[in-house]
């Protein structure tokens, strides 16, 4: 073999191992964006966000507070957020789900403290709500509390949503 055929030889031994190099890293950087742009498309009909928080039986007429995360898909997006929220069930068997964040302005209310018993109490701007949530006339807030989407299944658990207004409720 020539010297020259061997220069050539090396030249595209070099060619091949950059190609073969390049290659590799440009399908190391492509492949998570490309799974990261279809991915929502492959999830169709996939989780349907409903969490449990315990056992139903665990719920009686006076309110509990749990707390519990969801997973929130806004866009391409998908993030945990924790949620808390004041739950009782009622004697016709209905489960009330009550978000306690204040509809003034945001801060977080309590069932039942002792200067104000059988209501929700904001502390921030003294506002009230009675047993369902419903604003007293005269205090800051100006709508109910949400109401979180419950379901009990089959395995005889409370599975909480997202919570909605009273008026996307109609
Ligand atoms: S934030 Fe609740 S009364 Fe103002």
């Amino acid at each position: 073999m020539s010297d020259k055929e061997q220069q050539v030889s090396r030249r595209q031994f070099l060619n091949y191992t950059l190609m073969g190099v390049g290659g590799f890293l440009a399908a190391t950087v492509a492949t998570p964006m490309l799974g990261f742009a279809i991915d929502p498309i492959l999830k169709v009909g996939g989780d349907e966000n409903m969490v449990a928080v315990g056992d139903i039986s665990e719920f009686g007429k006076d309110y509990k507070r749990v707390d519990f995360k969801l997973t929130i898909k806004d866009g391409w997006a998908e993030y945990d957020r924790v949620y808390s929220a004041w739950v009782r069930v009622l004697d016709n068997g209905e489960v009330q789900a009550l978000s306690p964040v204040c509809t003034h302005l945001g801060c977080t209310v309590q069932w039942s403290p002792d200067e104000h018993p059988n209501q929700f109490y904001c502390p921030c701007h003294d506002g009230l709500y009675d047993e369902n949530g419903i604003n007293l006339p005269n205090t800051p807030p100006t709508a109910p509390l949400a109401v979180y989407q419950y379901e009990v299944r089959e395995d005889g658990k409370l599975y909480l949503g997202q919570a909605i207004s009273r008026e996307e409720l109609g």
